[in-house]
């Protein structure tokens, strides 16, 4: 399990990061557009503009270690598509990660904010989305799973745990 410490170091950076967001401009929209088919596009439009920017950060740190592996720029927008369904704010998500740090019951809604990576991943296999990006979102920030490049798996996690 996560060490107190650093659990409340990732809720402090995110909540603020979270407030700091600023919406994507015109030419991030464009490179979105490029890498997603519309279905996909789609799904990245429904997070809200914080979760959009964090995903758009994450890919492009992604383009930084990888600069031609469009498959884990895609992966990277993609990730939290998930979160949408639960739609909750900083402040709700940072105590669902500690009750569920701590395994205290929570409403369905918080859950569903805890369960993003299964939502978010069945949402992009009906999406017709490549399978790095269903399998990143479903099991990230865990471990490489079988059949799955660990560099490239690495770099995934490393760019979403800034
Ligand atoms: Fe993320």
């Amino acid at each position: 399990m996560t060490s107190p410490i650093t659990l409340a170091a990732h809720l402090v950076r995110r909540f603020f990061g979270h407030l700091r967001a600023t919406p994507l401009s015109p030419g991030e929209q464009d490179l979105v557009a490029d890498a997603l088919s519309p279905e996909l596009a789609q799904l990245f439009h429904r997070q809200s503009p914080p979760d959009q920017r964090h995903a758009f950060d994450v890919a492009r740190r992604v383009r930084s270690a990888l600069p031609t592996d469009d498959a884990a720029f895609s992966a990277a927008l993609l990730h939290d598509v998930g979160k949408a369904v639960a739609a909750i704010g900083p402040i709700a998500r940072s105590l669902a990660t500690v009750f569920d740090a701590l395994r205290i019951p929570m409403p369905a809604h918080w859950r569903s904010y805890r369960n993003h990576g299964a939502i978010g991943a069945d949402a992009l296999t009906a999406a017709g989305a490549p399978t790095l990006a269903v399998v990143f979102a479903r099991h990230h920030p865990g471990p490489a799973p079988e059949g799955i490049d660990p560099d490239v798996w690495n770099a995934l996690v490393a760019a979403d745990n800034v």
